[in-house]
């Protein structure tokens, strides 16, 4: 006798009905995830992609935009620097108007704009004493690699106030003298 899909063998049958099943769940749960509220769509300005942002030390309405490693040195002056350099530091008020003579706050592009990278790469290495400047100074060549200073750099330059303006050629450089 041939046998018929009614006559088919218990098992296979079995097998049958849990496929069915199996599928039955599927579009259940398919429904089910339609049926969710749609997340609200992140809107995201192209112009202002950026890792990290800081508030302009003389305008709370702005913000500065900061790329990767200026992001970096960030994290490191809030880490290092922000207790001697800032006029507010994360534990309240700042140690900067205990000191003599008084180190600048690193937003103020009046006194930083003025320091070349290779200046203030030493003096972050090696020290104010190193420099004839003050040895509250700290150096900082064993704590901080030469990537981690060239970051706090960078910051130092995405937020000065006024702007920084990166020199142009320099004429010793090139050009004839
Ligand atoms: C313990 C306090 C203290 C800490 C922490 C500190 N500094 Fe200083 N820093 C000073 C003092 C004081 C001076 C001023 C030296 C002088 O004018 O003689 C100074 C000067 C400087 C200057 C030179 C400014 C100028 O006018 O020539 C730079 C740049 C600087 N610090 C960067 C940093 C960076 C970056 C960090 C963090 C990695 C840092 N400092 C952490 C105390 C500190």
């Amino acid at each position: 006798m041939r046998a018929s899909p009614k006559n088919s063998p218990p098992n296979l049958r079995g097998e049958f009905h849990r496929y069915i099943a199996l599928l039955l769940l599927a579009l259940l749960m398919a429904n089910l995830d339609a049926c969710r509220r749609a997340p609200p769509s992140l809107v995201v300005d192209s112009s202002i992609v950026a890792y990290d942002i800081e508030q302009d030390p003389n305008d709370p309405q702005r913000s500065i935009p900061l790329h990767y490693e200026q992001a970096e040195g960030k994290r490191i002056f809030y880490d290092k620097c922000i207790w001697c350099h800032a006029d507010a530091s994360p534990a309240g008020p700042s140690n900067r108007s205990n000191l003599i003579p008084q180190p600048p706050s690193l937003s103020d592009g009046n006194v930083l704009n003025s320091l070349s990278d290779g200046f203030i790469r030493n003096i972050v290495t090696l020290g104010g004493s190193a420099l004839g400047k003050s040895p509250m100074m700290p150096p900082w060549g064993n704590t901080l690699n030469e990537k981690e200073i060239h970051a706090v750099i960078a910051y130092v330059r995405a937020v000065a106030q006024p702007p920084y303006q990166a020199p142009g050629r320099s004429s010793s450089d090139y050009g004839v003298k």
